[in-house]
């Protein structure tokens, strides 16, 4: 378990403000509803602390799952009406299947193609027969660049956080690259502490996505986002089970 997601879990909501996802989710939703509108369900693998979530149960019946519990928690706060399991998506097996399967950012930390394998067949044994698994990179080779950045606030306890992100150059032929955070976290008393972590993320070009996809049986359409935020576009990779809708 990282620290991100363990032992700093809960300043998930001011590293990562709930608002900042209502445009992105707003047109997620239109997307999938334009081409399954009759979905009720949705699986969400990684869903962390379900800021994603807490808009897509606007349209869904969300069932949440992520590798952390203290991610999980957060979530629960935010989402109460929302099922929570905690969950590898690697290996999750629910037992039941879903209309919508959808891994948005949590899936770049996906570093391999057998991970990537591992994570398609999970949506495919979540997914009833035409249903709709939907992964959302934040990057393809193809749209990836170095940089850095800054996010984080304050509570209303007087704690807050800032979180410095530094993502290292891609390295030709390899699918991981590494992102350092790290953290200053004031309690509410005003002490400040630091925290330093490196996390192995995947990245993969766009041709690889599409080719283990159409490999384990799905259709394949790949859409661009169309983000008004100050970043390329993500591409939504919309991957159709066969069979007729229930
Ligand atoms: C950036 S957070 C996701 C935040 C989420 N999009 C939200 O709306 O709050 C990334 C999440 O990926 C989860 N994660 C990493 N590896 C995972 C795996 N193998 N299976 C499930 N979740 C995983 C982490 O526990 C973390 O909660």
């Amino acid at each position: 378990m990282t620290r991100f997601y363990g032992e700093l879990a809960p300043l998930w909501p001011l590293v990562s403000p709930v608002e900042d996802y209502a445009a992105e989710t707003a047109e997620l939703i239109d997307v999938l509803r334009a081409r399954r509108p009759q979905a009720k369900t949705l699986l969400e693998l990684g869903s962390g602390g379900g800021h994603v979530a807490h808009y897509m149960k606007r349209a869904f019946e969300c069932h949440l799952t992520d590798l952390s519990e203290p991610m999980l928690e957060c979530s629960r706060r935010l989402n109460p009406e929302c099922a929570h399991a905690v969950g590898d998506m690697r290996t999750l097996d629910l037992g039941r299947t879903f209309d919508v399967v959808l891994a948005h950012d949590a899936i770049d930390y996906m570093i391999s193609e057998d991970d990537l394998r591992a994570v398609f067949d999970t949506a495919w044994r979540h997914l009833a027969p035409g249903g709709l698994a939907c992964f959302i990179p934040d990057d393809v080779t193809e749209t990836y660049g170095a940089g850095t950045g800054v996010s984080g606030g304050d509570g209303a306890d007087g704690c807050g956080v800032r979180l410095f992100e530094w993502a290292e150059p891609a390295v030709p032929g390899r699918t991981t690259v590494d992102v350092h955070y790290a953290f200053l976290v004031r309690d509410p008393s005003g002490d400040v502490r630091n925290y330093y972590e490196r996390h192995a993320t995947g990245l993969f070009p766009r041709g690889t996505w599409e080719r283990l996809l159409a490999q384990r049986g799905f259709s394949v359409e790949v859409v661009v986002e169309s983000t008004k935020e100050d970043r390329a576009g993500r591409l939504l990779f919309l991957a159709r089970k066969p069979g007729a809708e229930a």
